[in-house]
């Protein structure tokens, strides 16, 4: 664990339907923060379907969350180091629960050690969902660009408004373009909240997680890892590229912006 006294941004990413993509995008945007040079945590909290270690390649039989839940390891025994550069604490794929009551406890021992600690949760809007929320600063919300995924997601939100906690934003995962698929704006207007992240589908996603790599490493320059760096970045503070390019394009037109 980092010895630097920090104060890690907590984000859980959540979603209403299962299958979104949650995991998939917490374990690559870790990867795309350490890239950046953030000290970055993975939690695991999706106690009652653990599957970061799938998508990790790490498959720790020690100490994990649920055993410092449960009182019977430290936190510390259960942080792993990737060998991407972040640290993961893993949930046991075999043991489901106990439950995540004192998750918050477990944070408020780790914020001082790194700049950013994503949570990834289980979908839906039960206690597992509700304790991680609770514990973290703010939210993500994943969905995939259709009408089930959506109303599910919306319930989600509600929760997060519940619980007093601010939404960074709405990332679309799997757009594929499609007739009929909704846009971003018809999500943000129904979800009336920002959508800061739109991340194609492709089979490279999928591929990645077999070889149990992330798709950034698997393959940087697919529109996935684009988009995943891209909100990266965002969550760092940055400007989009294409804004600054943009504003300084429109500022070599005369006339245009009047
Ligand atoms: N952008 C994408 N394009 C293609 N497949 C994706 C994409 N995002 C996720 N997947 C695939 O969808 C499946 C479900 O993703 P996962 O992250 O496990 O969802 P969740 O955690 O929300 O249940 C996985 O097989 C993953 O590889
Ligand atoms: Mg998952």
């Amino acid at each position: 664990m980092n010895t630097v006294n920090k104060m890690a941004e907590v984000i859980s990413i959540i979603s209403g339907k299962g299958g979104v993509g949650k995991t998939t995008l917490t374990a690559n945007l870790a990867d795309a923060l350490s890239k950046k040079g953030k000290s970055t945590l993975v939690i695991d909290a999706n106690i009652s379907g653990a599957n970061m270690g799938i998508h990790l390649n790490m498959l720790e039989s020690g100490a994990d969350l649920n055993s410092v839940l449960s009182g019977k390891d430290t936190y510390d025994k259960a942080i792993y180091a990737h060998p991407y550069g972040f640290h993961v604490m893993p949930s046991s794929i075999n043991v489901a629960g106990p439950s995540m009551h004192g998750f918050s406890a477990v944070i408020s021992n780790l914020v001082g050690h790194y700049d950013y600690i994503l949570v990834d949760t289980a979908a839906g809007t039960d206690d597992e969902v509700k304790e991680a929320v609770k514990a973290s600063d703010s939210v993500l919300i994943v969905t995939n660009p259709d009408i089930p995924a959506v109303s599910n997601a919306a319930l989600v939100k509600r929760l997060t408004a519940n619980l007093g906690k601010p939404i960074k934003g709405v990332v679309l995962n799997m757009a594929r373009g499609e007739y009929l698929e909704l846009t971003d704006k018809q999500v943000s207007e129904f979800m009336d909240a920002d959508v800061i992240s739109k991340i194609p589908f492709h089979k490279n996603v999928k591929q990645s997680t077999v070889f149990g790599k992330s798709v950034i490493d698997y393959s940087p320059r697919c529109p996935p890892s684009i988009a995943i760096s891209s909100l990266a970045g965002r969550l760092c503070g940055e400007e989009p590229k294409n804004s600054n390019f943009l504003s300084s394009l429109a500022s070599k037109i005369p006339g245009l912006n009047r």
